[in-house]
């Protein structure tokens, strides 16, 4: 156990407020947790209460990322896609200040719906309506339709 560390977050040094009732997304790798926004459509336009720390010390990671979404708890749906992204997330469910579920985030096999292919002649960026749909590597993402490959931007795919 790591009762003698301190990731940047705990309560000696805490960065972020706890929340009331919600989700954390903790232990995202530096530099991602705008991209876990994207890829959970919370841009701040619907008034979500959200909060976030961006390269906070941690002893996981050299520097994680740290979300915190109050009022909402993410669907395994959502937390699957974040895992292309966030591969060591955790993600506390938190109720009346208390952590009632925490899980790691698990790789899809397969996300749909979600990324659009950067192959502009890919039948899923036509005019016809083709839902996108990748396949998840070990590495990357494929589109299933043109094998297109995509490893190091996958952010840049979400559809917002
Ligand atoms: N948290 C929060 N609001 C709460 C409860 C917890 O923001 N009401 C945050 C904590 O600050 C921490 C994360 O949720 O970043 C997980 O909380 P907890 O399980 O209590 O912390 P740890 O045991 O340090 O988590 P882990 O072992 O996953 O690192
Ligand atoms: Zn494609």
């Amino acid at each position: 156990d790591d009762h003698d560390h301190h990731d940047g977050d705990d309560d000696h040094e805490l960065r972020v407020s706890k929340i009331r009732d919600g989700t954390v997304i903790d232990h995202v790798h530096g530099g991602q947790a705008l991209n876990v926004l994207a890829i959970l459509g919370i841009d701040g336009s619907e008034g979500e209460e959200v909060s976030v720390g961006m390269n906070v010390p941690s002893d996981r990671l050299a520097r994680k990322d740290i979300v915190k979404v109050e009022g909402r708890e993410l669907s395994q749906d959502e937390v699957d896609v974040l895992s292309l992204i966030a591969p060591d997330a955790t993600i506390n469910i938190v109720r009346e200040y208390d952590v009632i579920e925490k899980h790691r985030v698990e790789r899809p096999d397969v996300v749909e719906g979600v990324l659009s292919c950067p192959n502009t002649g890919c039948i899923t960026t036509g005019d016809e309506p083709v839902t996108s749909r990748f396949s998840v590597l070990e590495d990357g993402v494929r589109c299933s339709y043109c094998e297109t490959i995509v490893r190091d931007e996958i952010a840049g795919l979400i559809d917002t």
